[in-house]
């Protein structure tokens, strides 16, 4: 499978680690093969690495960060709000956006949580996270007042081109649990490009009404209900005409909207939330690797097609 799109191809990231050993997710030059097979539009990454003298770029830093707020929004989940710097804030408003966190007394990395961004205040550059008290990891964060947070990390979605090419149509998002916190930065993004946005949340899932609440600010339609026995209402909605769909919840809730929405048009777009387990984020520990097509592909870097995705990886 030819042409996998890095999300980092092109970046001040660019080139990685991966290039120096012959791993680069979007060079077929610098993963071992004799053609240029990439189609990307830009930069080459080859040749920047090549100029260079095989430098490759600076990687992400933790850097420490005040933990301001900590507050319970339903049983074990949390509501974070954290002291960033201002630069950061701005590297994370992107569709996917996600940090890794960590204890500061936390010196291995194994402790590093992926955690994905739910929304920035900009005034005072403040970052709001959910996190689940889940196990040693998420405890750990849950008792900390100072943690060390990497970023930005932006595979969170698979699809993004999606939110980057649609200006002016309709958009619908289906959402359950705590894949919800992905919806403030996808619909600011939508919007900002003029689209007309509806959001149904699956009522049966763990509720974050802090993203509601700031949906509602920026007056969007919303409606709750159980979709397991109200499919018939998605199915009208899509066939009053959606250009894209974006699913956030586990793979399954996604790829039920998938079977849904191929029901009724197999040309509208899907975006979907990236449930893989992550742990580096940077291609190195395999952790996040899914077959598609009998090749691995490493899900904390590369952007797979969404229907492709939930057809091979979910087998
Ligand atoms: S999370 Fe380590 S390779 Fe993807």
């Amino acid at each position: 499978m030819g042409n996998k799109i890095c999300v980092d191809a092109g970046s001040e990231y660019c080139p990685c680690h991966l290039a120096k050993s012959g791993d680069c997710i979007s060079c077929s030059l610098l993963s071992g093969k004799d053609l240029c097979e990439c189609n990307l539009k830009g930069i080459c990454i080859y040749q920047n690495f090549k100029k260079n003298n095989e430098k490759i770029s600076d990687a992400r830093e933790g850097i420490l960060c005040k933990v301001l707020k900590k507050k319970e929004i339903e049983t074990n989940v949390y509501l974070i709000s954290i002291s960033i710097p201002k630069y950061l804030a701005h590297e994370l408003i992107h569709p996917g956006s996600y940090i890794l966190l960590k204890d500061k007394k936390r010196k291995d990395d194994m402790f590093n949580s992926p955690i994905s961004v739910m929304n920035i205040d900009f005034k005072n550059y403040i970052l709001d996270i959910v996190i689940e008290s889940l196990g040693p990891k998420t405890k750990d964060l849950l008792n900390s007042d100072t943690v060390f947070i990497k970023g930005p990390y932006t595979n969170g979605i698979f699809g993004i081109k999606y939110f980057k090419k649609l200006k002016s149509k309709k958009v619908l998002i289906l959402a359950k649990g705590l894949s919800s916190v992905t919806l403030v930065n996808a619909v600011n993004n939508l919007l900002k490009n003029n689209n007309e946005v509806r959001v149904f949340f699956d009522n049966s899932g763990k509720k974050i009404q802090e993203v509601e609440k700031i949906l509602k600010e920026s007056n969007i339609d919303i409606k709750h209900f159980d979709f397991k026995n109200n499919e018939n209402i998605i199915r009208k909605e899509l066939k009053k005409g959606v250009d894209m769909v974006f699913s956030a919840g586990s793979n399954h809730f996604n790829k039920n909207t998938m079977n849904i929405v191929d029901s009724i048009d197999t040309t509208i777009s899907l975006a979907i939330t990236n449930n893989n387990l992550i742990c580096c984020g940077e291609g190195i520990c395999g952790a996040c690797i899914v077959k598609i097509k009998g090749e691995k592909m490493k899900t904390c870097k590369t952007q797979i097609e969404p229907r492709l995705y939930l057809k091979e990886a979910l087998k």
